[in-house]
């Protein structure tokens, strides 16, 4: 119905459109066909998680696949762009009847992660990226061949989402060029097209004379970057910090922290923790102890869910900054803090996840959080700022209808979010350009779709997180998870393939990219 509308506005290229009136039978034929496979790698991959950079195994097993398993059925380049664990798929479909030069096929590019988080697996479900990233691709990679329509289908590993950045730097050596159009979709807790944060990490680092002065140095700085909560510029902005002793992994906030209180009674640092723990810190707990590394030392080791949610809610490291907070202003002189297990330390790192709606309003926030702590840092240096990403109407459009069809499980909660729930670096991919008043999207460098879509089945019992809380890595293993991704990536095919097909569609898509 829509297609043909669009037809009618567009002079050219519809005359030839073919009849896609069958595409979303074909497409669940294909996909009955190609997702099983799919989904095995994928469960290896969620078997044998690797963090970002290190995805050897993830790459092997696509490249292997498609080159020895399955060979024929796509252009295969391993470690593509001289990156070592990025992958690329090329297919172009020239039907006989074709007479058009190559400069005429349209295509299309589908983007697929494989990177885990350290300690806690796949716990953002990257194994369900790429898997809907090979899916949707294969689908309409055949329904192109099966209606006869001249196109040509990418798919691009893009490995280290998490961490540094990966796309940034394949969008730097040109992976992204000739494209304009690239898709993916991202499991999460809940379904909605939204919009990601910005993001840029800041690392701090504090010496002191001795073990306890470094350890008070730090808990300074931690309470008055807590301190910024709410008075942060921009919109819906957070600095998140993450104590770097450890495990320490960019991304993931520690689910335990051992803080050491030297000078006071277990009682008394007891009864000061009890007093702040109340049902704001959800799923915190701790344990304390009387501790051997300092003489009159108590040990908290304080346990929490870690991950993003943790950042809504409150971390085990803010109930040791609170913890800090009001045994200093009690003011006993001969109350010191120490690592329990870290006592010979001296320099410490604490790294400040800086969040924010809207890039243009990065630079204000890392400015707050680092003049905020600059009398008591040594040195601090950032990461690459991650772009937001911004919502693009047409294809998200032509996506919801497609959800809410029978055809794709007549799924009504689907709709538009203005939530940002985290970051993503496709943003790099997209660079958005923003009206600065008004917020309006006003060109991208190429159009990104990036649904995100919820995988917790929400029976009683069933593991349900929020990316990057332990318990996801769970959830993204579930059969109800993998029934998601194939409804997803079912309707990605379609969409795709729609706008293959339709160039007055493929310009309404890409009008707002940059010439
Ligand atoms: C602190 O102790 C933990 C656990 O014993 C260890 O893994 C980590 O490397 C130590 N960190 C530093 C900075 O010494
Ligand atoms: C800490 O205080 C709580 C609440 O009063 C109490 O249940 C717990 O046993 C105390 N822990 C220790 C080790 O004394
Ligand atoms: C404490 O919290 C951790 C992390 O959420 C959890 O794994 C653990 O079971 C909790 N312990 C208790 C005694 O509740
Ligand atoms: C989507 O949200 C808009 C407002 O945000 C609302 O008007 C509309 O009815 C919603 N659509 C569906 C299908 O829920």
């Amino acid at each position: 119905m829509i297609r043909s509308q669009l037809c009618l506005l567009a002079t050219i290229g519809c005359s030839i459109a073919a009849d896609l009136s069958t595409l979303p039978d074909l497409l669940k034929t294909i996909s009955d066909d190609v997702f099983p496979d799919l989904k095995s790698m994928s469960q290896y991959i969620h078997a044998h998680p690797e963090t970002s950079t290190q995805e050897f195994h993830a790459h092997d097993l696509v490249v292997d696949y498609y080159t020895t398993t399955n060979p024929g059925l796509w252009d295969v380049t391993p470690h593509a762009y001289g990156l070592p664990t990025a992958f690329e798929l090329d297919f172009t479909n020239k039907p006989a009847s074709f007479s058009g030069s190559d400069d005429d096929i349209p295509i299309i590019g589908f983007m697929a992660e494989y990177d885990a988080l350290l300690g806690i697996g796949h716990a953002c479900g990257h194994n369900h990226i790429i898997l809907n990233g090979l899916a949707a691709a294969s689908m309409a990679r055949q329904a192109l061949i099966d209606l006869d329509i001249p196109a040509r289908i990418k798919v691009l590993g893009t490995p280290d989402e998490e961490n540094t950045g990966g796309k940034g730097r394949l969008r730097d050596l040109g992976a992204f060029d000739g494209v304009d159009v690239w898709m993916m979709a991202h499991p999460t807790s809940a379904d909605a097209v939204q919009p990601m944060q910005g993001r840029v990490d800041a690392q701090a680092n504090f010496v002191g004379e001795t073990h306890a002065d470094v350890v008070r140095t730090a808990y300074e700085a931690l309470v008055l970057i807590t301190d910024l909560a709410g008075s942060l510029p921009g919109t819906a902005s957070t600095a998140t910090p993450v104590e770097d002793v450890g495990m320490f992994a960019i991304n993931v906030v520690a689910q335990e922290i051992v803080f050491g209180v030297a000078g006071l009674s277990l009682q008394e640092v007891n009864s000061t923790v009890q007093g702040l723990l109340d049902d704001t810190y959800v799923g915190v707990n701790y344990t304390i102890a009387e501790s051997s590394d300092v003489e009159n030392g108590v040990a908290l080791t304080i346990e929490g869910p870690g991950g993003h949610a943790s950042e809504g809610n409150k971390s085990p490291l803010r109930l040791s900054i609170e913890t800090f907070r009001t045994l200093t202003t009690i003011g006993t002189e001969e109350v010191s803090f120490f690592l329990p297990g870290n006592t010979t330390v001296t320099e410490l790192d604490v790294t400040v996840s800086c969040r924010t709606r809207y890039t243009i309003d990065l630079d204000a926030v890392l400015e707050t959080v680092t003049s905020a702590i600059s009398s008591k840092t040594s040195r601090i240096s950032t990461d690459r700022p991650y772009p937001a990403l911004e919502v693009m109407t047409p294809l998200s459009d032509r996506f919801l209808a497609l959800m809410h069809d029978a055809d794709h499980g007549s799924q009504a909660d689907w709709n538009y979010s203005t939530i940002a729930p985290a970051a993503t670096d496709a943003g790099f991919v997209q660079d958005a350009q923003i009206d600065t008043d008004t917020k309006e999207l006003l060109s991208v460098g190429k159009v990104v779709f990036h649904p995100n879509f919820g995988i917790c089945e929400g029976t009683p019992g069933a593991p349900c997180g929020f990316n990057h809380e332990p318990v996801f890595a769970q959830t993204a293993a579930t059969e109800y998870s993998y029934g998601r991704t194939e409804i997803v990536a079912r309707a990605l095919a379609q969409v795709a393939v729609e706008v293959l097909q339709d160039k007055g569609f493929m310009r309404e898509v890409t009008k707002l990219v940059r010439g």
